[in-house]
């Protein structure tokens, strides 16, 4: 059974919620310029930069290729490139290449298991770093978080305003169900690991499948608890560890 035949069931007022998500995205595009799309290819991103090109929203669209992605993850971004970057800027931000190699040479390439400050640094290099660079400039940047994710995220916004840059978050309110019906009705590309029970997908090191009844981000950095497992990308305001 594929991902679509598995989720896919629309909320009752999915139609309400569809409509606000694109008046959000259409004013996000005029109020917000410079613009930008975090799209980690995962399901949601999949749906918004499906969103924003129907729309004709000015946004580019970028990816932290941190160079721990799965294959299905790359085959998916030359996909969208093909698909998307005739009318779009598809931009792809990597790591520092010394100071990625300096890291493993000094503490493996299991560091990230080691200790949840070894794996923090390794986000740190590989995503934060990076997002720091991707985020200069724009005044605003568009992500797929929603309220369903965790219970850190129930409290997501539409539009938060505490960080550095303004974040607008626009399926916020949708389900699991609501993006999987998204990707059925208008036919979106996505994540063949989605169809492999990954509900969630990061870095290839740091995600595995989940089972029935498991939480859909307890595939992501599953040896540690609960309250470690932001990469930093999300954290809020004063707790991040992002200028470091
Ligand atoms: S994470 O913080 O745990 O990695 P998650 O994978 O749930 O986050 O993704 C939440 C949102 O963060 C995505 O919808 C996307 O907007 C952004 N994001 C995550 N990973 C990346 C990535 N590699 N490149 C760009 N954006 C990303
Ligand atoms: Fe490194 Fe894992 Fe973080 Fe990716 S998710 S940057 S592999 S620790």
């Amino acid at each position: 059974m594929n991902a679509i035949a598995l989720h896919a069931r629309a909320s009752t007022d999915f139609d309400k919620k569809l409509a606000a998500t694109q008046n959000l995205l259409r004013e996000t595009g005029e109020l917000y310029q410079p613009l930008t799309q975090a799209s980690s290819l995962g399901v949601e991103d999949m749906v918004i930069t499906h969103l924003l090109h129907a729309l004709g929203v000015k946004s580019e669209v970028f990816v932290l290729q941190t160079g721990k992605l799965h294959a299905q993850t790359l085959d998916l971004l030359s996909t969208v490139k093909k698909q998307f970057s005739g009318q779009r800027t598809i931009r792809i931000y990597e790591p520092d290449a010394q100071a990625a190699e300096a890291f493993e040479a000094a503490n493996g390439k299991d560091a990230m298991y080691k200790s949840i400050a070894l794996r923090k640094q390794c986000c740190d290099i590989r995503k934060m770093k990076p997002l720091a660079i991707a985020l200069d400039g724009k005044r605003a940047w568009i992500t797929g978080l929603r309220k369903e994710q965790s219970d850190a995220r129930a409290a997501v916004h539409a539009i938060d305003e505490s960080g550095e840059k303004i974040k607008v978050n626009p399926l916020h309110d949708w389900t699991l169900g609501d993006v999987w019906h998204y990707v059925k009705t208008h036919n979106v590309p996505y994540n063949a690991l989605h169809d492999q029970f990954y509900p969630s997908i990061g870095c290839e090191p740091c995600t595995r499948a989940v089972t029935l009844g498991e939480d859909f981000r307890s595939g992501r950095w599953w040896w540690e608890n609960e309250a470690a497992k932001e990469c930093g990308l999300h954290v809020a305001a004063e707790a991040k560890s992002f200028a470091t």
